[in-house]
């Protein structure tokens, strides 16, 4: 058996600091919402992979449906020798997808990837090149992505030039002071300023912002692009990589709004723990690129396609757009209970729907003002206690609980307890 810190070592020899790691733990065996490490420690798993497992580590349906295909065949490249599961996960998602009329459904490896694309098929869609995004916004750190992120550091800094056409307006979040009035009016000043609609391909936003710190668009906002894209020709884009597959208690987060976008990218989730992404849009759109446009060696990998059918019918079969709503209640209570505590770390603005839970870290009770340093000391605190936590948000303060939604309600409680732990000042 070799020790986290002889990994830490090797890893910093062999590996560039560039990839980060959120904790000095070595992952060697993980089982639904607890997974041990290199030295035998038991850990319970509130971050999923950053929202990877809604339906948990190794779910035996997935694991099983996994080893059928791996029995069968496990790559051909969708581009050479087509196969049915691939069809059959697009049909599926079509089914579930708030999409307006007839649609398709391509898929990717990752999220970013997705991302990419859906911005290809709405530049071949319009003819239009610009892109407008929102300050917070998380799409991704390729090229492309990384310039319709909303945040700098650590995303962007020390890689320009990025590329051009991508716009940003800010979100609206009552802590930062901007209301879905501001953010409408900066568009509007946007195509007065910088670039007129006629030019604008798509509009770009995640129904709750992930990376950004879990701020969910007011469905006034939502309406509101909806009726501005109609009214320009422009294509309205919902990133539902990391709010998608029940974590909202719904099973896309767009759904809480009513609003129906004319694509939407997925992943995370989606495969239950195995690289795959789509874009998912009205068929006129998705039809625009030419044969041959679109596509990549391992999109739509058989078998994380296989794996997707599986969480597809875990998510159904054990409800857990229910369970996500319930394991949120659940938490809000706790959280609500600790942010009253006078000998906690002060912690504010508790938020989120269905089980996409966030809470900032504040210097001082009834402040909005962000604490990033003791959020880190927190995080650090609660994995040597055996919780794997991330933070998230523009000012690195917040919490995010990704809890699987296969844990039950005691594994859930044990981390609270964990949480409010690492939470006494
Ligand atoms: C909303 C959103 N979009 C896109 C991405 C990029 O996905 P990937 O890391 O798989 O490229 C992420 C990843 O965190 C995300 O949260």
């Amino acid at each position: 058996m070799t020790t986290n810190a002889a990994l830490i070592a090797r890893r910093e020899a062999a590996v560039p600091r560039g990839v980060a790691s959120a904790h000095p733990v070595f992952a060697v065996r993980a089982e639904n919402a607890e997974l041990w490490d290199e030295e035998g420690k038991r850990y319970i798993d509130f971050a999923g992979g950053i929202a990877v497992l809604n339906t948990g580590h190794r779910h035996p349906k997935v694991m099983a449906a996994v080893a059928k295909q791996m029995e069968m065949f496990t790559h051909t490249c969708f581009q050479v020798t087509p196969y049915e599961s691939y069809i059959e996960l697009a049909e599926r998602l079509l089914k579930m997808a708030p999409i307006e009329g007839p649609a398709k459904t391509i898929f990717f490896t990752t999220g970013a990837e997705a991302l990419e694309n859906a911005i290809k098929i709405a530049r071949a869609h319009t003819g239009r090149a610009g892109v407008i995004t929102f300050a917070g916004g998380y799409h991704g750190r390729t090229m492309l992505t990384m310039a319709m992120t909303g945040k700098v550091l650590p995303y962007k800094k020390k890689f320009a030039p990025l590329p051009g056409e991508i716009y940003h307006a800010p979100f609206p979040h009552a802590p930062f002071g901007v209301t879905v009035e501001d953010s409408l009016k900066y568009i509007d000043m946007l195509f007065r300023a910088d670039i007129e609609p006629e030019r604008t391909a798509a509009i770009v936003l995640e129904p709750v912002q992930g990376e950004g710190g879990f701020i969910p668009a007011p469905e006034e906002l939502l309406v509101a692009l909806r009726k501005l894209c109609d009214r320009h020709g422009i294509l309205l884009i919902a990133d539902e990589v990391q709010t998608g597959f029940a974590r909202t208690g719904r099973m896309f987060g767009i759904e809480h709004s009513g609003v129906k976008p004319d694509i939407m990218t997925v992943a995370k989730s989606l495969a239950g723990g195995f690289p795959l992404s789509g874009v998912i849009g009205r068929a006129a759109v998705m039809d625009s690129a030419d044969p041959g446009g679109l596509g990549g060696t391992y999109a739509g990998s058989p078998i994380a396609c296989a794996a997707a059918l599986a969480v597809l019918d875990v998510i159904e079969e054990e409800d857990l757009c229910g369970r996500a709503n319930h394991i949120g209640a659940r938490m809000k209570t706790r959280l609500e209970a600790i942010s009253r505590k006078n000998d906690a770390v002060p912690i504010a603005n508790i938020r989120g729907p269905g089980a996409m839970i966030a809470f900032d870290i504040v210097a001082t009770r009834g402040t909005d003002e962000p604490d990033a340093a003791t959020t880190k000391k927190v995080l650090a605190k609660a994995c040597a206690n055996g919780l794997i936590l991330l933070s998230c948000g523009v000012y690195s303060n917040a919490v995010r609980l990704l809890v699987p939604l296969t844990a039950s309600d005691e594994l859930i409680d044990e981390g609270l307890d964990i949480l409010e732990l690492a939470l006494a000042a």
